[in-house]
């Protein structure tokens, strides 16, 4: 990036005024030195220079050590609003006098290793900037996670003035860039078409990527994006940046081409609606945001996040073992009985899996939760339904030698419940119009720490009594929101309902550290890293069509890695064969929604050696790293395969989607192995009696052919749909 400057200078030559903000700063000896915000094969350099403001002069591929760098005053780092800035600002602040303008100088900077659970090398650098007039400070800290290629950035703003300011805006991160292109690859949707992929140049102008929802944020639009530089970048080769938003609420990504052809994104908290009024002395902090940046593509990007999330806390216990389960949703949904769920636990302990998770359905007494209309919000069991109440359940999955989870929706409640009827003042809701119900139900107000102390309690109690897992779902969004308990700052709900929320979590954590537990917004609208941490997994989607699922789990592979994305065979689409849909869902972390008891004796040995096979292999699934080979947004043969660090051992997938009558079929090149070692290759999954189909199976070849030659995955019938999964284990 840095040779793009010369062209750029000529352009700024033009115009004199600009002429003035490219004083290199080697020139000028008062200024500190360059800071480097360094990972392995990344750099980011911020440096001090005119009017001491802090810029932004690189980031890219790692620079060489002791280089002598000639860097520019061009892009102030972090742009206050109200001074000379010109384009979208990172920080507006309305001081307590009324002046809307911020000036932000340079004032120290600190390095700083941080403490807690990380493994391996990170640095925390923070850089203190202040306003030379207002008593107001911005510290800027960045997380370096050397081995990982991962910067983890966000804000903190205090003030010391005699009266609380309004923030208008405060960005968690702001980056520039200066390419001859921008692309953007975003990922929207909504409910049972999640993680959808398109693909945009960016032209002169803003383009916004943001939500207004609130609670179940994520519905439409995703914080996770990849930025191609110069020209689209594809798998394995262009300039990339992918960046990721950590933040359970509205959410705004803004991408800004000026008049001179450079991009400022700035990533934060939407201010929609959400003027914040911060007294003095207590700091605003941002979420974070987390990026990488690759010089060979969007698989190293994804890769670079996966190993971050894994072992730097994106996901709880990211690099421990994860139960394999089986969920009744789409089994029974709210029918079942005591004597049923018994009968499931058996079926869950014959399939092999590790643990029985129970749905929705199971609670309210005054108000049975026998449909979505009622009940949501007393989390007491239905003794119709579970005389025996939930304590009963686990010794049951003890009995079969597995686990026992439970669903809760604990932020939300259906104003048919004794919990509505107790706490009105406890739900968010207008109070002088019609009441705006979506599936029947309102949102508590987490703002308000009563809610939250609730909503622990309910959680606590469940895994208090033996619960080894909770799903964790979210089924709608905040409209027509009004906080009693916030009162005249209704314009800080959107952001206190996310720290409140966090606040819960926190002691959820701190009591049971290590239970796992899915994160579920009525499928995958809750997937981003600043609920993630606390959980080991999302449910992508309610949609548990496996075709459907291809492109939905290749969508959010892009940012989290296999353990963390649940795929569920499930009947959804019986047409599929149970072969497909178990191929599918071996692309992330298996579980199984289905009647174990209405399977054929075929069909439940299959799937018995499935969950063997997805067992011994999740090792590599879970901690290898992910080789995304043939899109499905690029024809209908889709490929993908996960190698273990030590590339000892590979997964390898092959999708055949709707395949043409006689289409091509030509081999697809493998990627990670070590071209020197030699791999056997087995075809698992197999029907009983059905023959391994794949040519290479029980083959062996070197890495360096299967990557340079290749194998093939798909087949050329004309069958809808059809799946090979082969493992390839050095010799
Ligand atoms: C949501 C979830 C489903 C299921 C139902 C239960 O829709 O996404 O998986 O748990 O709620 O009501």
């Amino acid at each position: 990036m840095l040779a793009l400057f010369p062209a750029q200078m000529l352009n700024c030559l033009r115009r004199c005024w600009l002429l003035l903000l490219f004083i290199p700063f080697a020139a000028v000896a008062q200024y500190p030195p360059p800071i480097a915000i360094e990972t392995e094969h990344v750099s980011l350099v911020l440096g001090v220079g005119d009017k001491f403001k802090l810029y932004q002069t690189y980031l890219g591929p790692k620079l060489a050590a002791g280089e002598k760098l000639v860097l520019y005053s061009r892009h102030e780092a972090y742009v206050p609003a109200g001074t000379d800035n010109l384009f979208e600002p990172a920080l507006r602040v309305i001081h307590a006098d009324g002046n809307a303008s911020l000036a932000l100088e340079y004032a120290d900077v600190k390095i700083e290793k941080p403490l807690g659970n990380v493994i391996g090398d990170a640095t925390t650098t923070t850089i203190r900037l202040r306003d030379p007039h207002y008593p107001v400070e911005v510290l800027l800290h960045f997380t370096a996670y050397f081995r990982e290629d991962v910067i983890k950035t966000w804000t903190e703003i205090i003030h010391h003035e005699k009266k609380p300011v309004v923030l208008t805006s405060y960005a968690s991160a702001m980056l520039h860039f200066d390419a001859r292109q921008y692309w953007l690859s975003q990922f929207h949707g909504d409910w049972g078409e999640e993680a959808k992929q398109q693909d945009s140049q960016l032209t002169s102008g803003i383009k916004v990527i943001d939500t207004k929802l609130g609670t179940r944020a994520g519905w439409y639009q995703t914080p996770s994006f990849f930025l191609a530089l110069n020209k689209p970048a594809d798998e394995t080769s262009g300039e990339v940046l992918a960046g990721s938003l950590a933040w359970t609420g509205n959410f705004r990504l803004a991408f800004e081409v000026d008049n001179q052809e450079s991009l400022r994104l700035s990533a934060g908290i939407n201010p929609y609606a959400s003027e914040y009024t911060l007294p003095a002395n207590q700091p605003f902090v941002t979420p974070e945001f987390i990026f990488t940046y690759s010089a060979t593509g969007k698989g190293q990007a994804s890769r670079n996040l996966h190993r971050w999330a894994r072992r730097q806390g994106g996901t709880l216990d990211g690099t421990q073992p994860r139960p394999v389960l089986l969920n009744n949703w789409e089994a029974t949904f709210f029918n079942f009985d005591e004597a049923r769920l018994d009968g499931l636990m058996g079926d869950a302990a014959r399939l092999g899996v590790d643990l029985f998770l129970l749905d929705d359905g199971w609670f309210g007494n005054k108000y049975p939760r026998n449909g979505d209309a009622q009940g949501l919000g007393d989390w007491q069991e239905t003794k119709t339904k579970l005389p025996n109440g939930v304590g009963h359940l686990v010794q049951t999955a003890t009995k079969e030698g597995i686990k026992f989870g439970i669903w809760l929706e604990p932020e939300m409640v259906n104003p048919k419940s004794e919990l509505a009827e107790a706490h009105p003042d406890w739900i968010l809701r207008q109070p002088n119009r019609p009441e705006d119900l979506y599936r029947n139900q309102l949102v508590l107000d987490l703002s308000n720490p009563k809610v939250q102390d609730f909503v622990f309690k309910t959680v606590d109690e469940q895994l208090s009594q033996g619960v080894a897992y909770v799903k964790w779902d979210c089924n709608r969004m905040i409209s027509s929101g009004y906080s009693q308990y916030l009162g005249k700052d209704q314009s800080h709900l959107y952001v206190d309902y996310v720290r409140g929320l966090y606040n819960v979590l926190e002691r959820v954590r701190q009591k049971h550290p290590h239970v796992p537990m899915m994160l579920c917004a009525g499928g995958g609208a809750r997937a981003e890293y600043g609920g993630l941490k606390y959980f080991t997994e999302f449910w992508p989607s309610d949609n548990t069509d496996a075709f459907e699922r291809v492109f939905i789990q290749w969508g959010f592979s892009n940012f989290f890695p296999a353990n963390t994305i649940a795929c569920h065979v499930t009947n959804w689409n019986r047409q599929q064969t149970l072969k497909f849909r178990t191929d599918v869902a071996m692309m992330g972390k298996l579980g199984y929604d289905i009647e174990v008891d209405k399977m054929t004796a075929d069909e439940l040995k299959f799937s018995q050696q499935a969950v063997e096979d997805y067992k011994r292999l999740s090792p590599v699934i879970w901690q290898g790293d992910l080789f995304r080979l043939r899109s499905p947004y690029e024809g209908n043969q889709v490929a993908l395969m996960y190698v273990a660090e030590n590339q000892a051992q590979a997964v390898v997938y092959g999708y055949s989607l709707h395949t043409r009558f006689l289409e091509t079929v030509l081999p697809t090149r493998l990627q990670g192995l070590d071209p020197a070692r030699r791999y056997r290759l087995t075809e698992i999954n197999l029907l009983p009696g059905q023959k391994a189909a794949l040519p290479a199976h029980g083959q062996t070849y070197s890495g360096d052919y299967l990557m340079k030659v290749g194998v093939l995955l798909h087949n050329s019938d004309a069958q809808p749909l059809t799946s090979h999964i082969m493992e390839a284990t050095a010799e």
